[in-house]
C-alpha cells in the first residue's frame, strides 16, 4: 500500500510510519518543523494550513490511504481547517483517509461514549476537534475518523515524561485524581490505524484503551512499571472551573474492537510489568542484555551477577524489545524490583 501519513513527525504519526514501514508499506510522511531521522520514509515539509499545499502533495504522492495525525491543540486552523484541507485532498485523489479524533469532543456529562454519541465539546480544542469530523463527514464520507484517547507508550509520550519529571522534583504540579480517560497504547493505537486504512471501515470509530483511569491512577502505574517513587507523584482533584476542559470521559471502544484483529489493551494490562521471563535460573549474558535502569544508583551499586548496567535511552534501537524481570529470589538482588530490560529478540 501507498500510504501517506500527515503528521509523521509527531508522537503517533512517528510510532505509523514505523510499523508502515515494517508491514512492507511505501510511506510518504510529513512533518512541519523538523525532519525525523526515520529512514525509508519519504520525508516532505507540509503545513496543513494550506490547502493548496495539502493538496499538491497528495496529487504528487497518489496514496492508497492517507493517515491524518497533526493537530496542534491551540490552533484551530491546524486542527480544524486542516482536517478539512487532508479530506479535500483525500477526495481530489480517491484515497482511503483515516482521520485521527479526540475524546475531547465530548464533555464527559454522559457515564460513556460509544460511536453513535454525538460530540458536544466544552473546550476550543474539542470544538475544533469536532468542526473537523463534521467537514470530513461531509467531504469524505468513506473515511474513518478514529477517536482516541491520552496516548501513552514505553517511556517516551508526553504523558511518561510529565510523570518522570514530577518523581524526579523537576516540575511542579499533580496529577488530577478526578480526570478519568482511557489511555491507549501507541502501538496499539497505530496498528489500529494501519487496520483501518486497509479494511472497508467508514464512519466514527473509537479506538481506546479498555481501562478507564484517572490521570493520577495512570501516573502511578508509569511510575511502579518505572521503578519509580510513587510517594513522589503527588494527587489532586481538578479545582472547579480551572479549565476548559472535559473531567471525566470514558470512550466505550466494543464495537470497533469487535471488528479489529489489534487488541485495544487497557492501561492496567499494558503498564504492568510483564511476568517474568527469568524466574527460575537467569543466565545474563552480557552481549544480549543491556538493562534499562531507573532506579536509584545507589541500587545499582548492590547489584550483583554478570549483568551490565548500561543506561539505555533515545529511540529503541532496531531489533531490540522490551522484556521484564520479576523477583524471584534467584535473579541477581539488583533486579529485585520489577524492572525492565532490553533484549535483542
Ligand atoms: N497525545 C494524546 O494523548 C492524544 C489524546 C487524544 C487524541 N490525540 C490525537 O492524536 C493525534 C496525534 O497526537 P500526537 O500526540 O502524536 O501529537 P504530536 O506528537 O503533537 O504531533 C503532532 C503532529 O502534527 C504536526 N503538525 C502540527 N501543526 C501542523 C501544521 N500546521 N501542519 C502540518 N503538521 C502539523 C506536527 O509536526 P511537527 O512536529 O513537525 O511540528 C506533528 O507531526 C492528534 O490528532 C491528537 O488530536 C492525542
Amino acid at each position: 500500500m501507498e500510504l501517506l501519513v500527515i503528521g509523521g513527525s509527531g508522537y503517533l504519526g512517528r510510532q505509523v510510519t514505523r510499523q508502515a514501514r515494517l508491514a512492507g508499506h511505501s510511506v510518504v510522511a510529513t512533518f512541519r518543523t523538523s525532519m525525523p531521522p526515520e529512514p525509508g520514509v519519504d520525508w516532505h515539509k507540509l503545513d496543513i494550513r494550506s490547502r493548496d499545499d495539502v493538496r499538491a502533495l497528495a496529487l504528487r504522492a497518489r496514496p492508497d490511504a492517507i493517515i491524518n495525525a497533526a493537530y496542534l491543540q491551540s490552533d484551530w486552523a491546524t486542527t480544524a481547517d486542516g482536517g478539512m484541507h487532508v479530506a479535500l485532498a483525500a477526495a481530489a485523489t480517491g484515497a482511503r483517509l483515516v482521520h485521527v479524533s479526540s475524546d475531547a469532543v465530548f464533555s464527559g456529562i454522559a457515564p460513556s461514549y460509544d460511536e453513535s454519541s454525538p460530540p458536544d465539546p466544552v473546550s476550543p480544542y474539542g470544538a475544533a476537534k469536532a468542526a473537523a469530523e463534521t467537514a470530513i463527514k461531509g467531504i469524505a464520507p468513506a473515511a474513518v475518523i478514529a477517536r482516541t484517547s491520552l496516548i501513552v507508550g514505553d517511556g517516551d509520550s508526553k504523558h511518561e515524561r510529565f510523570v518522570h519529571a514530577l518523581a524526579a522534583g523537576s516540575t511542579s504540579g499533580a496529577l488530577f485524581t478526578d480526570e478519568v480517560r482511557c489511555p491507549i497504547h501507541v502501538t496499539d493505537l497505530a496498528a489500529a490505524l494501519l487496520e483501518f486504512a486497509a479494511a472497508p471501515y467508514a464512519g466514527i470509530c473509537h479506538a481506546a484503551g479498555a481501562d478507564a483511569i484517572s490521570r493520577c491512577e495512570l501516573g502511578l502505574l508509569i511510575a511502579a512499571r518505572d521503578g519509580l517513587d510513587q510517594a513522589a507523584i503527588p494527587g489532586a482533584p481538578r479545582a472547579p472551573g480551572t479549565l476548559p476542559h472535559p473531567l471525566d470521559v470514558r470512550l466505550d471502544s466494543t464495537r470497533t474492537q469487535a471488528r479489529l484483529a489489534t487488541r485495544l489493551r487497557g492501561a492496567r494490562e499494558f503498564l504492568a510489568p510483564a511476568p517474568s521471563l527469568f524466574c527460575r535460573k537467569p543466565e545474563f549474558r552480557t552481549s544480549q542484555l543491556v538493562f534499562r535502569r531507573r532506579t536509584s544508583a545507589a541500587m545499582a551499586a548492590t547489584s550483583t551477577g554478570p549483568v551490565v548496567s548500561t543506561v539505555i535511552s533515545g529511540p529503541m534501537p532496531t531489533g531490540w524489545s522490551y522484556l521484564s524481570i520479576a523477583d524471584s529470589g534467584s535473579v541477581p538482588r539488583w533486579t529485585s524490583c520489577l524492572d525492565r530490560a532490553l533484549y535483542r529478540a
